[in-house]
């Protein structure tokens, strides 16, 4: 697809700041906090927000609470509030907390399992593989991640090989989408081209996300050799906020408002109020007492440009 033919093209944004945004957070926010940030992005016009996480606290304090958020937040009829769910005990909690969907989270990378969920990979596949029943059982849809795509913290290079058959297997559990994880922000275009284009004799590019972190500015046009090749959903974190906390040194995943920003000057249609978007990436930086990552939201909007 060229640059001409993404006009008018669907998009879809999930939103990350709440939950990937948030993880790596040492500053303890307040639960209302929280659950005001998922608002005020709801408002904005986002309609699939990251909203939580049930993985072990002891891993993660600062998704301790996430089922307290998803009790305090205000449910906008048409918004899909997902939580990140590792295990069946995850799971368990998720659902009692009223989650619209769950997500499971694996990787290309050995190393990077081990460090990052206390396990295998292919014991992983075995865990995600109750969720996905339990889940496909009760009607809840389950996405997947595959960490690690264009690069690991440990492992160094991945083989597109690995993270096309992290793509099968989870796509074979029954996840509806499988987003392609740049966890540390290391791809350039024509790798992610190379990787996505593996990918895609797995899924669909309809059931393929883009899930790059902006540790090294490349995320932007990263997406757009996403968009050519046909993917159309986007994983972005308002403000730029965010890291994993076992990468250590990557940033978060690229700022909502400049991927919305880029969506906008294409002629794509992403139903988000950037104005508003901006003035929550403002107020949540302010709460974090943090520098904010986003380009487009230090800039203002243009002002012949608009919204
Ligand atoms: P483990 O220690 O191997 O688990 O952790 P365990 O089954 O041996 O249990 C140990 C303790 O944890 C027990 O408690 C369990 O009850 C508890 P104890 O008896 O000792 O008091 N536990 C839990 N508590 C609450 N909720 C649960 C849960 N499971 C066990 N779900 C585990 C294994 C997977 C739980 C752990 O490694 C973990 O929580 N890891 C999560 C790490 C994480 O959240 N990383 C960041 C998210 S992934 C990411 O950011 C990448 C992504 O954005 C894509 C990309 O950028 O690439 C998605
Ligand atoms: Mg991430």
């Amino acid at each position: 697809m060229n640059m001409a033919e993404l006009k008018g093209h669907p998009v879809s944004i999930v939103e990350m700041g709440p939950r990937d945004g948030l993880q790596n957070e040492k500053m303890q926010l307040s639960t209302s906090v929280k659950a005001g940030l998922v608002d005020r992005l709801a408002a904005s016009g986002l309609q699939r927000i990251e909203t939580g996480s049930f993985v072990s606290p002891r891993w993660i304090p600062q998704m301790a609470d996430s089922a307290e958020v998803f009790a305090g937040i205000t449910r906008l009829p048409g918004v899909r509030y997902s939580a990140l769910t590792p295990n069946m005990q995850g799971f368990d909690r998720a659902v009692q907390a009223g989650v619209d969907e769950v997500a499971v989270f694996a990787a290309a990378s050995e190393l990077f399992s081990q460090k990052n969920i206390n396990c295998s990979i292919k014991e992983s596949i075995r865990r995600f593989t109750d969720v996905c029943a339990a889940a496909n059982a009760a009607g809840i849809p389950v996405r997947g991640y595959v960490s690690c795509a264009m690069g690991c913290p440990y492992q160094g290079d991945v083989p597109a090989a690995d993270v096309a058959m992290a793509v099968r297997e989870l796509m074979a559990l029954g996840c509806y989408e499988v987003s392609i994880g740049d966890t540390i922000g290391t791809g350039t275009p024509q790798h992610v081209h190379d990787v996505l284009s593996r990918c895609l004799q797995e899924a669909s590019a309809d059931k393929l996300a883009m899930h790059f972190h902006d540790t090294y500015g490349q995320a932007l046009a990263n997406i757009m050799s996403g968009l050519q090749l046909g993917l159309s959903t986007i994983d972005a974190s308002v403000a730029g906020l965010g890291g994993c906390p076992y990468a250590q040194g990557a940033s978060g995943n690229v700022a909502t408002e400049d991927v919305i920003f880029m969506l906008h000057g294409l002629g794509m249609d992403t139903g988000v109020d950037l104005s508003r978007l901006i003035d929550t990436s403002h107020w949540i930086c302010a709460q974090l007492e943090r520098h904010n990552q986003s380009r487009v939201a230090l800039a203002g909007l243009p002002v012949a440009r608009g919204a």
